[in-house]
Parts: structure tokens; sequence; C-alpha cells
């Protein structure tokens, strides 16, 4: 990191986390950011779900919830972007303080609860994004809408054209009940919904399902089927947590989903147990600070990683360091690629 990106962190470590959130944004849309572009080997080029990444690091969904820094993010070192969540309406989400920094633990809770611009405001933004970067949509449903499965086909409508793929998010904590709908019946007739919208764009997009971490293996059992049975064409695993075990910060007794190093393992774990049980691509997200961690996710069976909350601690500059480190670990080990990794120490997770 240099002394520039220290000395931001620093001043943004001293601002309300939202506020310092906003401002991080408001910097990159100045263009006071790490601008590396995407850190690329033959050894780091890799695909998911059919779509060439330049590198597996991505940007996990929830910093860019309103597509507002796409250029810059472009341009920070990501082999790829996603924004969102996206509801079809606009909302404000749920009341503040809602985001709250446990720097002993390198971690955050957030209760955001899909504060967002709407789906129409975010297409403009998306119309204009740059090309040439990998971006997704997450798709999110409105916390008061009498049609939450209808929600997410409705988001990936307005929008699809416009990314190169979207994620179906019923892994949040933050909107009562939603996690329901990751039930095998509840889940199955809402990946059809969205497939049959998928199939109908002009230029059908790839889908990715995000689950949670707090999950048993009948229920990861269940939702492995569902999605191989409605051909979703990669799964991220995994959002935030409940679980608080190990804490020491003061804000770890806030409600909210728990993001950072303390969600590693556990999310680590549930990437393992899913690449057993599926062939479907999967993306690992959860606790990746290193290049070291984001290896071991692909090793666990990720053909990806995202991370967010590591990037609170670390700066942007963290990303082209993580694509540079996952290189050199990749060829001391022999690997060609990043697809020869994938997956090849399951067994230490299981
Ligand atoms: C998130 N995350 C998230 N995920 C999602 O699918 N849709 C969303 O809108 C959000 N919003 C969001 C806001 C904030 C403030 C945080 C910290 C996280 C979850 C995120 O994408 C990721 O899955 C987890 O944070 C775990 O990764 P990290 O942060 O440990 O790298």
């Amino acid at each position: 990191m240099s002394l520039l990106e220290k000395a931001g962190l620093s001043m943004l470590h001293r601002l309300d986390p939202e506020a310092a959130h906003g401002a991080s944004i408001r910097a990159l849309q100045a263009g006071l950011a790490p601008a590396p572009g995407a850190f690329s080997t033959d050894r780091l080029k890799t695909q998911i779900a059919g779509i060439p990444l330049p590198n597996p690091i991505g940007l996990a969904a929830g910093y860019d919830k309103n597509a507002q820094a796409l250029s810059a993010l472009s341009r920070g070192g990501f082999g790829f972007i996603e924004v969102g969540a996206a509801t079809p309406r606009p909302q404000p989400g749920n009341p503040r303080p809602r985001l709250f920094r446990l720097s002993e633990d390198r971690a955050a809770i957030n209760r955001f609860g899909f504060n967002n611009d709407g789906m129409e405001v975010i297409a403009t933004r998306l119309a204009k994004r740059p090309r040439g970067a990998v971006i997704g949509l997450n798709l999110g449903a409105n916390k008061d809408s009498e049609d939450r499965a209808g929600d997410f086909a409705r988001v990936l409508q307005r929008c699809g054209s416009l990314v190169d793929f979207a994620t179906v998010n019923v892994s949040s904590p933050n909107t009562e009940k939603l996690r329901d709908l990751q039930g095998r019946d509840a889940l199955s007739a809402l990946l059809r919904g969205v497939m049959d919208t998928r199939d109908a764009l002009a230029s059908p997009i790839p889908i990715f399902l995000k689950i949670a971490p707090d999950l048993t293996p009948e229920d990861l059992a269940d939702i492995a089927a569902v999605a191989q049975d409605t051909e979703v064409d990669a799964i991220i695993a995994t959002n935030t947590t409940l679980n608080r075990d190990g804490l020491k910060s003061a804000f770890r007794d806030e409600a909210g989903g728990l993001s950072g190093q303390p969600l590693f393992e556990r999310s680590t774990r549930i990437l393992a147990q899913l690449s057993a049980l599926t062939t479907i691509p999967l993306v690992g997200v959860g606790g990746v600070g290193s290049a070291e961690q984001a290896y071991a996710k692909i090793r666990a069976g990720a053909s990806a990683v995202q991370l967010y909350t590591a990037l609170v601690y670390g700066g942007l500059s963290l990303v082209s360091e993580i694509a540079k480190g996952l290189d050199r670990l990749l060829e001391r080990d022999g690997f060609a690629n990043v697809a020869e990794a994938v997956g090849t120490a399951r067994q230490d997770w299981l």
C-alpha cells in the first residue's frame, strides 16, 4: 500500500463507517484511487460460466450498490465486479447506524437491508458502463413486495441486457424471511421464473445463485439439487453470517450479517461441501484478505473468488497484491493455470 493510500484509509477510519463508505465511493469517482488495471498472466486467466476473466479476483456485491463507481472500479485491478443489490423500486433500507467496523477482528457487521436507488436509476448508470470490464448485477427483492420471488425476475428483465451475469441473492440476513427463499420448493419456483426471464432476453446471460453460510448439510444438498435441476450457471458461496463465535470487538453483538476474517473458515467449509455435491462452477467469498486465502478458496473448489470487507482494511491496492501473490502460489505448486488448481485441496475442508 502506498503512503497516500495509507493516509486515505486512516482518514476514512476516523469517520462513521457508512460516511466512510460514501467518501470512498466519491474518492473513486474523483480518480483518487489506485488504477493499475487488472493484473493478468496466462496462469491467472480463467473463466466462470463461460465468461473470460483476466484474473479470478472479483469485487463482491454490496460495495457499489448503485453502480456509481464502475469506471474507477474497472481500473482497480479486479477480474470482475458485482454491483447491487438492486430491487425493482428504490428503498431506504434499515435505520442508521447499520454498518459497524470490527477492527480488532478485521471484520464488519451490516444490516443495510437492500438500501438502493432502484432498478431504473441503476439501469441508467449500467447503460454507461465501461466496456471491456466484466460486470454483474446482484438482484434483490423489495422489503414490502407482495411478490418477492417475482422481484428478482423484474430486475433481471430491466437490467439483464446491460450486464455480463446476474446473481439471485436469497441469502441476505437483513430482509426478514428472505432466506426462506433458499428452501427447496420456494427456490425451485423462484429460479424457474428467473431462468424463463433470462431465456427471453435478446442475449441471455449466465445466472448465479448466492447462498448463506449458515446452512445445514441437508439444506446444502437441497440447494445443490435445485441449482442443478434449474441449470444455474454458478453458485456464489457465501453471503454474511449470523454466527458471532470468537469475536473481540465492542460491536460484536450488533444485529446483522458478519463479514471479513472471522467468516473465512465457515464460508470455505460450505464452499468445499458444495463442491463435493455439484459440478456447477463456484465463486468463493467470505474473509478473503490475502493471496493465500484466495488460493485456499480455489483449492477448496472455487473457480473464482470475491472480496469486500478486506478492502476496508487493506485498500484497493490489495486487489493487485492478491492477484500477483496468487500467480506466484500457482507457479510454486506447478499449476499451469487457475482451473488446474480448482478443488485440489477440497478434502482438507470437509
Ligand atoms: C454485503 N454483501 C452483500 N451481498 C449481496 O449478495 N448483496 C448485497 O447487497 C450485499 N450487501 C453488503 C453490504 C455490506 C456492507 C457488506 C459488508 C456485505 C455480502 C458480500 O457480498 C460478501 O458476500 C460478504 O461480505 C463476505 O465477503 P467479505 O466481505 O468477507 O469479503
